[in-house]
């Protein structure tokens, strides 16, 4: 018998207002059919003047627990994957504990940029499979709109807000890849690119929050190689391989890179769940937003073997094999 920290509820939160490419297009020089061409985004939410990080991460915690069937006391814990917290401390996390009412447990934030839920997920399966936890909300919220410079057409048009949340709860499993839960994880960060996708400011450095830098086609071209590596060492690690994917649910940053990875793994594209043109890359939020997309439009099923994999800043990159 092993400990398996399995699905129990999903949810998510996309702010209200809706901004299509064309937006851009009265004060940048760019074009819907750029935007859409060279990364497949078609739009993307933006939260609020006054709608912070843990705002969207409240809402998305809320849907996944209703859907769970538990309150916030059934919760030991809370990690949020994040890289635009509301403030630089305390965490996003006990920003979510307070608002949920808990006054218990603990919360604490994962910072891998747009690897990061996959990052919180490993963290909250080894809490669980060690026994230190019993039920888990796993949370990716971001206000990327908020570090994005606005003169920079190769960055502002992609990046989207959101958030996106789990429950994972302790179950017994045979410790064999039939069970459903957690069944791998594989964890990269290499600092040697950390030019390549960076944030220009921070506490230590400019005492500023700083804005968004990235070389769009180098990463691009590290992306698909790194993401494809790690979900077969992912899979492989579980005792599976590319045959026995049901859904590659990826981080959604282009659809180019997306296809790229599929198609490496020789997975259909039918066998993806793509949100990328409703949601543009909202870095740690894009899994846990993906994954409660395909549920709630019916493609991800009780039993279904998924693996997630996402890359970015750091470069920090992983893949996590579940089965749902
Ligand atoms: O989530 C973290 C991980 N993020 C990623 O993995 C993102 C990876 N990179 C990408 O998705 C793609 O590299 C981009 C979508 C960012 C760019 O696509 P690309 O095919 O790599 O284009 P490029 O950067 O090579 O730029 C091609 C041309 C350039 O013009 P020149 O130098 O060829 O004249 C750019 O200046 O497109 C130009 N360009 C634009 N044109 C219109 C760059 N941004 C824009 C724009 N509108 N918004």
């Amino acid at each position: 018998m092993k400990m398996r920290a399995v699905v129990e509820g999903v949810g998510h939160y996309l702010p209200e207002r809706v901004v299509p490419n064309s937006h851009f297009e009265s004060f940048l020089d760019t074009s819907d059919e750029w935007i859409k061409s060279r990364s497949g985004i078609e739009r993307r939410h933006f939260a609020a003047e006054d709608q912070t990080t843990s705002d969207l991460a409240v809402f998305a915690a809320k849907m996944a627990l209703e859907n769970a069937g538990f309150s916030a006391d059934d919760i030991d814990g809370i990690l949020v994957a994040t890289s635009t917290p509301d403030l630089t401390f305390p965490s996003v996390a006990t920003m979510v504990q307070y608002e949920l009412g808990m006054t218990s447990g603990f919360g604490f934030d994962v910072q891998a940029v747009c690897a990061g839920f996959i990052y919180a997920l490993a963290n909250a399966n080894a809490l669980i499979v060690s026994g230190q936890a019993r039920r888990l909300l796993v949370i990716g919220a971001e206000t990327f709109s908020r570090i994005m410079d606005w003169t920079d057409r190769s960055t502002c048009v992609l990046f989207g807000d959101g958030a996106g949340a789990i429950v994972l709860g302790a179950q017994e499993g045979t410790g064999g890849p039939e069970d459903r839960g957690i069944l791998s994880t594989d964890l990269n960060s290499d600092g040697r690119y950390r030019d390549m996708l960076y944030v220009d400011g921070g506490v230590s450095s400019s005492g500023t929050s700083g804005k968004l830098r990235m070389q769009g086609n180098p990463l691009f071209r590290q992306a698909v190689e790194k993401l494809t590596s790690t979900a077969e060492a992912a899979l492989q690690k579980a005792g599976l391989n590319d045959k026995d994917v049901d859904w590659i649910v990826p981080h959604q940053a282009n659809i180019r890179i997306i296809q790229g990875t599929a198609r490496k793994m020789g997975i259909p594209m039918d066998h993806v769940i793509v949100t990328v043109q409703d949601h543009g890359n909202t870095s740690a939020a894009s899994i846990p937003l993906a994954l409660s997309v395909g549920v709630n439009e019916g493609k991800i099923k009780r039993g279904d073997l998924l693996v997630s994999e996402a890359i970015g800043g750091g470069l920090a990159w992983g893949a996590v094999v579940l089965r749902w």
